[in-house]
């Protein structure tokens, strides 16, 4: 058996661009140079549908069942997502809101990094713990890290290059493996 840990990435951004996608496409490189982690990079955000308790049954949409199944198949999972109007973004609310009416994310360690300027994205942070407490996942603490993403932190080849950052998304990626 493995001890491999595998980690879900769940960006909320569906920008072109998007700093969030940056910091967790970093993260991929940084746990692909670690042993012992694994990550997954989620990109069918923006082809969930709707939420509708009415569609929360057999059969699911494809999408639904393509997101619990990727849920199911982490040990933990590591969200970035931008503030909009003082709250996480509709998408990525619409998102959790589909894994309420599964078990997959049920007790499964979770952090979030929040790289917004200094001061900022405290109330996506604020709506993350109460929404991610309602889908029973195990928000782990001390994995939850505010790392500012600076203009100009971004290298040409679209990662974080500021080794100082990266160390901090290492360790952030350590602390979720090891919860
Ligand atoms: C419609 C809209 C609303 C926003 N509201 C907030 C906000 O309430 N608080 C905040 O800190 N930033 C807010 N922002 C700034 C974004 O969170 C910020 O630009 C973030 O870097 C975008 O993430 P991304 O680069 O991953 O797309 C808002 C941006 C937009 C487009």
């Amino acid at each position: 058996m493995s001890n491999e840990r595998h980690i879900l990435l769940l960006p909320g951004s569906l920008r072109v661009g998007s700093t969030n996608e940056t910091v967790l496409r970093t993260a991929a490189v940084v746990a692909a140079a670690t042993p012992g982690l694994r990550t997954t990079y989620y990109t069918g955000l923006g082809g969930l549908p709707h939420f509708n308790p009415d569609l929360d049954t057999d059969p699911l949409p494809e999408p639904v069942v393509a997101l619990r199944a990727a849920i199911e198949a982490a040990d933990a999972l590591l969200v970035c997502t931008p503030e909009y109007a003082g709250t996480l973004p509709g998408s990525f609310k619409n998102l959790l809101d589909w894994t309420v009416g599964g078990v997959e994310i049920s007790d499964k360690p979770t952090a979030w990094i929040n790289a917004a300027g200094p001061g900022r994205g405290g109330g996506a942070e604020a709506t993350l713990r109460t929404v991610l407490g309602y889908t029973g996942a195990a928000v782990v603490d001390a994995a939850c890290l505010r790392i500012p993403l600076e203009r100009g932190a971004v290298g040409p080849d679209g990662l974080v290059a500021d080794p100082l950052v990266r160390e901090r998304i290492g360790a952030v990626l350590a602390e979720l493996a090891a919860a």
